[in-house]
């Protein structure tokens, strides 16, 4: 029986509740499909400083790089918004993000027919939407420097950086022709290019790589733009691959074609592979929800599907993975509705559904 080892970081919110579902559902895919999952469970966000005083202890950072994958919750909340905080619990992320050079993040999209009443698109401008956005993680404002405040003659500013150097373009740009070879051979490079320098050199570079492309129909967009035409013609789109923050921005919006934010997975890739596949994070797009935390309320599909890009990409359970993706699709054809999709189901009634569609005995939780 193959063996696996993934670090598990809850985190705050309601991370551990949906944390806890896809750890179940991977565990009875193993047991169907022939592996087992050692789980080294971290404190990561919010539970980290509370319990170690920073939010990504080096502990947590070592068993990360010391595993197959890593599965993630959700972290931050309102006890650790205070704007002069030393730390903060999203620090977490954007630590892990850049030590374990998790450069590309991969955030599907889908409009399920049976989910047209959840979306507030018209069911015939929405209808066949299947998009795949790819934002770069590494790099841009997240991580340019300068950042921080300072004060000069008594008045007080703050900066950020917007910066990216031709190899952090290249390596995204190359997996977004790539991933569009395997799809419908359709790649928007969204930027701001009429204003930031960033996005021209951006532009340049996918115009020189789209020569070794040739089967890709490649097309540049503007950001704002985008922001419109994303919700009026999803259909329109294949791979959109972007920068750091416009992907941040793009990928929640986009949440609204499938229907909730409950829906949308997300898997961060890195450089380094393993025998398995390639090593990567893997987590719901979606934050801590602060406001359902500890009711037993969340969605946790956003979280199972990101647990089936885990088993595909990093551990090479693709059996298993599609058998989870199949699961996750029932449910959202005619399984348990939560509330952010409009009906009055727990987490546990999806997590139970789901579990019964991998076909194998459900775990009780302790
Ligand atoms: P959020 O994504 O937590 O919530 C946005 C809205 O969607 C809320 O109405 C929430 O109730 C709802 N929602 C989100 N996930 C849901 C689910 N699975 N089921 C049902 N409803 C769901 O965004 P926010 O409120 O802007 O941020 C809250 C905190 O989360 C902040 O501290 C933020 O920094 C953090 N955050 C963390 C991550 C992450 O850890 N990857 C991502 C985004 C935001
Ligand atoms: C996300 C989140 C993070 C981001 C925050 C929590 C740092 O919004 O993963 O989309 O901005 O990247
Ligand atoms: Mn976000």
């Amino acid at each position: 029986m193959s063996q696996h080892r993934v670090a598990y970081l809850p985190g705050d919110g309601i991370g551990p509740e949906v944390c806890d579902v896809a750890r179940r559902v991977v565990d009875a895919a193993g047991a169907r499909f022939g592996f087992e999952v050692t789980w080294h469970e971290q404190p990561v966000g919010g539970a980290a400083i509370d319990a170690d005083g920073a939010p990504l202890p080096t502990s947590t950072l070592d068993a990360c790089r010391r595993a197959d994958a890593v599965m993630l919750g959700a972290v931050g909340g309102p006890r650790w918004d205070d704007p002069t905080a030393s730390s903060r619990p999203e620090d977490a992320l954007l630590a892990l993000r850049s030590e374990l050079e998790l450069f590309a993040n991969l955030r599907p999209v889908r409009a399920y027919d049976a989910l047209a009443s959840a979306s507030p698109l018209r069911p015939e401008v929405r209808a066949g939407a299947d998009l795949l956005i790819l934002r770069e993680l590494t790099g841009g404002l997240y991580f340019g420097r300068p950042q921080g405040r300072a004060t000069d003659g008594g008045v007080e500013s703050a900066v950020d950086t917007l910066r990216y150097s031709r190899p952090e373009i290249e390596r995204i740009v190359e997996l977004g022709f790539q991933l569009a070879e395997d799809r419908r051979g359709h790649l928007t490079s969204v930027d701001k290019a009429n204003v930031l320098a960033s996005s021209r050199l951006w532009r340049q570079v996918v115009d020189e790589m789209a020569r070794r492309f040739p089967g890709v129909r490649t097309e540049h967009a503007l950001v704002d733009s985008t922001a419109y035409l994303l919700l009026t013609q999803p259909t329109h789109y294949d791979v959109i691959v972007t920068e750091n923050l416009f992907g941040d921005i793009l990928s929640d919006e986009a949440a609204a074609i499938s229907g909730s934010l409950g829906l949308m997975a997300s898997a961060s890739l890195g450089t380094r592979t393993t025998p398995k596949g390639r090593f990567g994070l893997y987590e719901p797009v979606h934050g801590s929800a602060p406001s359902i935390a500890g009711q037993g309320v969340a969605n946790p599909l956003a979280t199972i599907a990101s647990a089936a890009m885990l088993l595909r990409w990093s551990l090479g359970e693709g059996p298993a993975a599609d058998a989870v993706e199949a699961a996750v699709e029932g449910a959202i054809e005619d399984g348990p509705r939560t509330g952010d999709l409009g009906g009055s189901d727990g987490t546990e009634a999806v997590a139970e559904f789901v579990l019964a569609r991998i076909g194998h005995a459900m775990e009780v939780p302790a």
